[in-house]
């Protein structure tokens, strides 16, 4: 069960600290509107990147709330079409009853990591755009019952796909010490992941940990407060952590990057949306270097991610940590 961990190592150095608690945390500024909704992050911007066709076949292959769906569907004309898929059954229901009459969607439950497969037998291929806005909405992260959340008690599940093989609560009632500490560390740059694992690794031994409060006491125990003043929970990164290697995230989106090109149609479009620096890192490797035997196969369109703009943070706190990296599939050397 816990074997797949071990590609982990394969990704090099830490997470960066910056904007992690954003992919993660409750973030201070959500208010309820956003508490159940998900608004779609840089919306232009990401509708830029697929320079939509009326008549072209596009892939959302993280459908969410559906927002940056439906911005594709009014771009595209009534002979164009959009695949959609999600791990999660709940988003969905949700788009099957929007997009009900609307033949140009097709729903599909699946990992990105499968797209190949999954647009295959929905006959999408070649696809002219795909675009994979990553993680996990605000509707999953702030849902007591999927166990994300350290501000609301719940089970200490964390699976984005709800029949996924192993919970967050599986992973640390069981990875030994040394492991627990090295993969906090590694997911998240949490400086005490050493304290961390120790305390978790205690307190287990007492009561084995069913719940996000008590894993969040856990943090709040050994954890110190950012000397630069910031207000990031003490378990902040602790749960990014546990989200990433509950989900396989870095591996899924490693076998998606490395399958998206194949699927592409000569001048589609891959867009990317990240808000952690290991999946940043991913991206921007693939469009700067591109496979190690030709590494000419994709023209990056902008030299630098892109990051949403002020009125954006404003709006949508979610969007703090987004990064935005797009690139058109090239067929020769340049
Ligand atoms: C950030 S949300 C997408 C929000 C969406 N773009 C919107 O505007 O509403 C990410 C979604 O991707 C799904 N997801 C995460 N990893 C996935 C994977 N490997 N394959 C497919 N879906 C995935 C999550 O379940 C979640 O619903």
């Amino acid at each position: 069960m816990l074997a797949s961990l071990s590609s982990f190592r394969a990704v090099p150095g830490p997470a960066s600290a910056d904007g992690e608690e954003g992919a993660v945390a409750e973030r201070p500024g959500d208010g309820p509107a956003e508490a159940f909704g998900h608004l779609p992050v840089m919306p232009g911007e990401c509708l830029e990147a697929l320079d939509v066709r009326p008549d072209g076949s596009y892939a959302d292959v993280t459908l969410g709330g559906g927002g940056h769906s439906r911005l594709i569907l009014k771009a595209l004309g009534p002979r164009g079409r959009l695949l959609c898929l999600d791990v999660d059954p709940e988003p969905l229901e949700r788009a099957g009853e929007w997009s009900r009459d609307d033949p140009r969607v097709q729903l599909r439950r699946g990992s990105f990591a499968g797209l190949p497969e999954l647009a295959g037998d929905a006959g999408s291929l070649p696809l002219d755009g795909i675009l994979a806005d990553l993680g996990a909405s605000s509707r999953q992260m702030l849902s007591p019952e999927r166990g994300f959340t350290f501000s609301a008690d719940g089970p200490l599940d964390m699976r984005l796909d709800p029949d996924g093989p192993l919970t967050a609560a599986e992973l640390v009632n069981s990875l030994p010490e040394k492991e627990l500490a090295d993969l906090v560390y590694r997911l998240s740059g949490e400086r005490a992941s050493r304290k961390l694992a120790s305390e978790i690794v205690r307190r287990r031994a007492l009561k084995p940990f069913a719940t996000t409060l008590e894993l969040a006491e856990a943090a709040r125990r050994v954890v110190r407060p950012p000397s630069s003043g910031k207000r990031i929970h003490p378990a902040t990164r602790l749960f990014l952590a546990l989200r990433i290697a509950v989900n396989g995230e870095l591996e899924a989106l490693g076998s998606f990057l490395s399958r998206a090109r194949g699927l592409l149609a000569p001048g589609g479009r891959l867009a990317v949306l990240s808000f952690h620096s290991l999946e940043d890192r991913m991206v921007k490797d693939l469009f700067r270097r591109g496979p190690a035997d030709a590494p000419w196969l994709w023209a990056p369109l902008w030299k630098k991610p892109r990051t949403p703009g002020a009125s954006e943070l404003a709006a949508n706190p979610r969007s703090r940590s987004a990064k935005l990296r797009a690139a058109a599939r090239t067929e020769a050397r340049p």
